[in-house]
């Protein structure tokens, strides 16, 4: 065989409840992840030394060397399976980028994803799904849901994934911002909005005109307690009615986002005023995702953001999406498709 290609979903996360800062620095959370068609493409071949190629939307931003996630991803199946499982000396990892990098919207998570799949086929490593999850929360908090995909429930530092009975398809739009934000800032921005907000009434103030009023359903800087799963999220999520779901997204992190990047309120609200069912930033930043009626809306709703000039450029998705997938093997003529 001489490679293996897997294609694999950005997300957007419906719920986000953050817990307190935990002592090694993660954060427990509650969400509910749900895979976006919007995919990146991995191509993993056999090769004399390792080597990582990206091109496509953000390219120039990915690292190349061993910090490239996708290439983190390769090592530990590797040093999970043990080194026998290669039958070359490096891999050859070449990225295809649509997914946004930086963006709230996991994608060099994703990557990992769709490397660890790619390279269990091309070695016939025969790592079960469960197996591979277990290599992939080594890797990322995010690569474990990258690899099932659809709409699931992730705890613990986000790498424990149960899939959520959910019904129908939700229409989005997606505006993608110039600026890029880092995940351990926006955390950080949270757990000092937090502690403001504990120390000092006057903060609480300022953090709740960081949120964006009788909207997405946040509190001002999110519970300090344990979070919990939300159950009116979940009932809608059964009802597969996107006005009863609108109302519910909520993010913790979206306040700390915003106080990075200010402008995100404007975001938001245009979305609201050209009548979004929801409208919320995806995961960290900076992206936002607009919840539309269906899929003509969701085309009007692109039209109006894409005038507003609010954001660098806009897509619409669908969602719920399928997990990372081998979807071509060229060498030896398997399906070219394949759950
Ligand atoms: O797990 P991953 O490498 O994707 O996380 C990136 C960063 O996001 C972590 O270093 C941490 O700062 C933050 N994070 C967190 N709590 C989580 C997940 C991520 O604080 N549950």
């Amino acid at each position: 065989m001489t490679a293996v290609t897997a294609r694999v979903p950005a997300k957007v996360n419906l719920q986000l409840s953050v817990g307190p800062r935990r002592s090694d620095g993660y954060h427990d959370l509650v969400t509910v992840f749900h895979a976006l068609a919007l995919f990146d493409e991995v191509t993993v071949s056999p090769a004399d030394t390792d080597s990582v190629v990206v091109t496509g939307e953000g390219a120039d931003r990915v690292p190349l060397d061993a910090d490239n996630l996708a290439a983190r991803a390769v090592a530990a199946l590797v040093e999970a399976v043990g080194p026998g499982v290669r039958d070359s000396p490096g891999v050859a990892i070449e990225i295809r980028k649509r997914i946004p990098v930086a963006a709230g919207l996991a994608g060099g998570s994703a990557d990992a994803a769709a490397a660890l799949v790619a390279c269990n086929e091309l070695w016939g490593a025969g790592l079960s799904p469960q197996e591979l999850a277990e290599v992939a929360g080594q890797v990322g908090s995010d690569v474990g849901f990258a690899l099932f995909g659809g709409t699931a429930i992730g705890l613990g530092r986000g790498d424990q994934v149960t899939p959520v009975l959910a019904t129908g398809t939700y229409h989005w739009v997606l505006a993608f911002a110039a600026e890029v934000l880092s995940t351990p800032a926006v955390y950080a921005a949270c757990d000092r909005l937090r502690e403001a907000q504990a120390t000092s009434p006057d903060a609480s103030g300022a953090a709740a005109m960081a949120g964006v009023p009788g909207s997405v359903g946040t509190s001002a800087v999110g519970a300090a307690g344990p979070p919990q799963l939300n159950t009116r999220l979940m009932a809608a999520l059964r009802s597969g009615d996107p006005a009863e779901l609108g109302p519910l997204l909520s993010n913790d992190l979206q306040p700390a986002a915003i106080s990075l990047l200010p402008r995100l309120r404007q975001a938001l609200a245009a979305g609201q005023e050209h009548g979004a069912l929801g409208a919320i930033v995806s995961g960290s930043g900076p992206t936002c995702a607009y919840l539309a009626r269906d899929g003509k809306h969701a085309r009007d709703l692109a039209v109006a953001l894409t005038g507003t000039g609010v954001c660098r450029s806009v897509v619409t998705v669908t969602g719920p999406a399928p997990g990372a997938t081998v979807i071509s093997v060229p060498a030896d003529g398997r399906p070219v498709s394949r759950p």
